[in-house]
């Protein structure tokens, strides 16, 4: 079977419909077909500062949104990614791959760095991606489902993993990323030309799964569209109803086409005021699950030291492999 490995930052208290729409939608469908890999990458999230009580909750809360989404413990290794040490080990090596040049033009670095001011922002935030490109390379994934933002990273693991290659013989597989076109980016709510974000969108642009759902079809419906009346799908002419329509899509299974006649005639409050339904009835039940793996904190834990003891299986095998590729000496 073909493998899949994908992570999440467990960097706020809820994911959020634009990770759950551009990635985590697909993680439990490739479960039927390909060998998963599943993680809530902790150690990404301290390249900003994080309360050590606040993440520690925040990685419960992450795994039982993944098991609430789906992720099936008996079907994929589910795991914490500071449990499996190889990662940071293969990231040391990988490092010494990559270029200070190339790193430095990771978008996603240069617009966190610009923010913090580069006296704030830590090295890890630089090598960020080096140690996602470690995530995916030490399972020898196939496919990396992700979201559109995450495509210049995919983009450096492959070249990693060649450059590597091509440098101490083939060792590694050419990652492929698996983004779904219609789905890969989510837009804020209330401003339809940027992504939906847990850093940069305001409350009300933003919907998290875990929030009352009384507040998240109130989001939906103080949506921001334009002034028109058509209800049709235009990315460039009509961000904000061309966004709600991908989302009610996604959510139902309905085509957009079939949509778009659904309302024809119809008005922007009509098509809100029924998403938000749609929404409130994906949500509740999946707050129901969540919950119920939080009441159990025992058995989550156990759940995750099983996961990482399976992705460890894999990781030190690679791992062993890369070592002794670039000539370390078997520790006997
Ligand atoms: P993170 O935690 O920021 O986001 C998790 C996933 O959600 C997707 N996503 C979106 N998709 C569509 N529209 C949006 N508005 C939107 N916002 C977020 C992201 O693309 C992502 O797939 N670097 C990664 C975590 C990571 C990882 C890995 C991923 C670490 N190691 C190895 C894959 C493989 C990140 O920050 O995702």
């Amino acid at each position: 079977r073909p493998r899949v490995l994908s992570g999440i930052q467990p960097t706020a208290d809820s994911f959020h419909l634009g990770n759950y729409l551009g990635a985590l939608r697909q993680w439990p469908k490739l479960q039927d077909t390909h060998e998963t890999f599943y993680m809530v990458v902790d150690l990404h999230a301290i390249t900003v500062e994080q309360d050590p009580k606040v993440l520690r909750e925040r990685t419960r809360v992450s795994a039982a949104q993944l098991l609430g989404l789906g992720v099936d413990p008996d079907r994929s290794a589910l795991f914490v990614q500071s449990h499996v040490p190889e990662h940071t080990q293969l990231s040391w090596v990988l490092e010494c791959l990559t270029g200070f040049g190339e790193a430095g033009r990771m978008t996603q670095f240069k617009d966190k760095a610009a923010k913090q001011g580069t006296d704030r922002a830590s090295v890890g935030l630089f090598t960020y991606p080096v140690l996602q490109a470690a995530d995916i390379l030490v399972y020898q994934a196939d496919a990396v489902p992700v979201g559109e933002d995450q495509r210049q990273h995919l983009e450096l693991s492959r070249n990693l993993a060649q450059r590597f290659n091509h440098r101490f013989g083939k060792t590694f597989i050419v990652p492929e990323p698996h983004i779904v076109k219609d789905t890969a980016k989510i837009f804020d709510l209330q401003d339809p030309t940027v992504k939906m974000s847990k850093s940069a969108s305001s409350p009300n642009g933003i919907v998290e799964l875990l929030d009352d759902p009384k507040r998240s079809a109130k989001k939906i419906r103080s949506a921001v569209t334009d002034t028109g009346r058509e209800i049709v799908f235009a990315p460039e002419q009509k961000a904000g109803v061309s966004n709600l329509l991908t989302i009610y899509s996604a959510l139902t299974g309905r085509s957009v086409e079939d949509l778009e006649s659904a309302y024809a005639g119809k008005g922007y409050g009509d098509l809100k005021k029924d998403l938000a339904e749609v929404l409130v009835e994906f949500i509740t039940p999946f707050q129901e699950r969540v919950n119920s793996y939080l009441d159990d904190i025992a058995e989550l834990d156990k759940v995750l030291a099983r996961g990482a003891e399976r992705a460890r299986q894999v990781a030190s095998r690679t791992l062993s492999v890369v070592y002794d590729r670039i000539g370390f000496l078997p520790p006997v």
